[in-house]
């Protein structure tokens, strides 16, 4: 099949040191040649991301994990085999091939195959790595859409492939497999379930803040305040701040009843569904520029505990 001449322009633009967004099944990227230390500076300086906060770097076949990492642990083979390409991330310690600007200057290196087609296309026209952190300003909510991309990052990528709503709505599983057990680093699009079922025993987690570059307690956040209730406390919420004055926009599976003026997106209740359609929905209240952003989770099972980890840290303090 002849390449989409979309795709050949965008592995040029990526040859030349520019920056292309694509999507992939989780959100999308904010791609750059991962063997091009400028582009890859350019990276960081468009998200506004400090440099000590490392890069996934992704890839379009399972056999360049191999001269990525300086070795591959078995349970780093078995999730790689089983799950790319998807939604997974795993922490190696790397090889010389990496560049110490992608991984700000850690040993180890994330590494991710994506399945979307138009990444996997274009990681294939370029024939090698591409480093993407999602395609959003530092700290903001992460991009689910072209549409997004262009609205938060507007003029300073060269180039945005458009490839449809990401199907999975959350970032990646980050998954460390350095040590003698595989430790969750940030949850995401695969289920920590799913790993356990294949490893064959259960994961360590390391979810605290601080621990990990990027979980910083406050991440995907909108601009409003956003508050995690039941579905039971919904309506009496929405009350007691519209009373005070407040303007309140809420998103909950479908049928939650509030007070006359509230503005409702209703997400599926299943947490597939709801991880899918989460990221765009916040994007869509905080548009009106609410006060406040009421939400009622998912069920904390599946993807919905990453859904769960998302909303927490869209709420924290800032
Ligand atoms: O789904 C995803 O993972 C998306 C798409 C575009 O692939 N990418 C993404 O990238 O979410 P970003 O940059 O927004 O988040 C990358 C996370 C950060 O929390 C970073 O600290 C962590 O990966 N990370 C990268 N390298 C690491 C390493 N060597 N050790 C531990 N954490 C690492
Ligand atoms: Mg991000």
């Amino acid at each position: 099949m002849a390449t989409d001449p979309l795709v050949q322009q965008a592995a040029q633009i990526l040859r030349a040191g520019g920056l292309v967004a694509f999507p992939t099944e989780t959100v999308y990227g904010l791609g750059a040649d991962a063997r091009n230390a400028d582009a890859v500076r350019r990276v960081f300086a468009v998200k506004g991301r400090p440099e000590t906060h490392p890069l996934i770097v992704h890839i379009g076949s399972v056999d360049e994990l191999f001269s990525l990492a300086r070795e591959v642990p078995a349970a780093a083979r078995l999730l790689a085999d089983r799950f790319w390409p998807g939604p997974l991330t795993l922490v190696v310690e790397k090889s010389d091939a990496v560049l110490p600007c992608v991984t700000g200057g850690q040993a180890t290196v994330a590494v991710r195959m994506p399945s979307h087609p138009l990444a996997l296309a274009l990681l294939r026209e370029l024939g090698g790595p591409i480093v993407a952190p999602s395609a959003n300003r530092f700290g903001r909510v992460s991009p689910t859409t072209a549409e997004h991309v262009r609205a938060d990052l507007g003029g300073d990528v060269d180039m945005v492939l458009d490839g449809g709503s990401a199907e999975v709505g959350v970032e990646s599983t980050i998954v460390d497999v350095t040590g003698d057990r595989a430790r969750i680093l940030r949850l995401g699009g695969l289920a920590v379930e799913e790993l356990e079922r294949t490893l064959g025993e259960p994961v360590l987690a390391n979810l605290d803040e601080g621990r990990v570059p990027g979980q910083l307690p406050s991440h995907y956040a909108p601009r409003a305040k956003v508050l995690v209730v039941s579905e039971a406390e919904l309506a009496e919420q929405a009350e007691a701040l519209a009373r005070q004055g407040a303007s309140v926009a809420v998103l909950a599976p479908p049928g939650a009843a509030l007070p006359a003026g509230t503005k409702l997106r209703a997400v599926p209740s299943d947490p597939a569904g709801y991880a899918r359609e989460l990221y765009a929905g916040l994007r869509a209240l905080d548009s009106d520029q609410p006060d406040f952003i009421l939400v009622v989770p998912p069920e904390a099972r599946g993807i919905g505990r990453a859904v769960a980890d998302r909303l927490r840290r869209a709420a924290a303090p800032r």
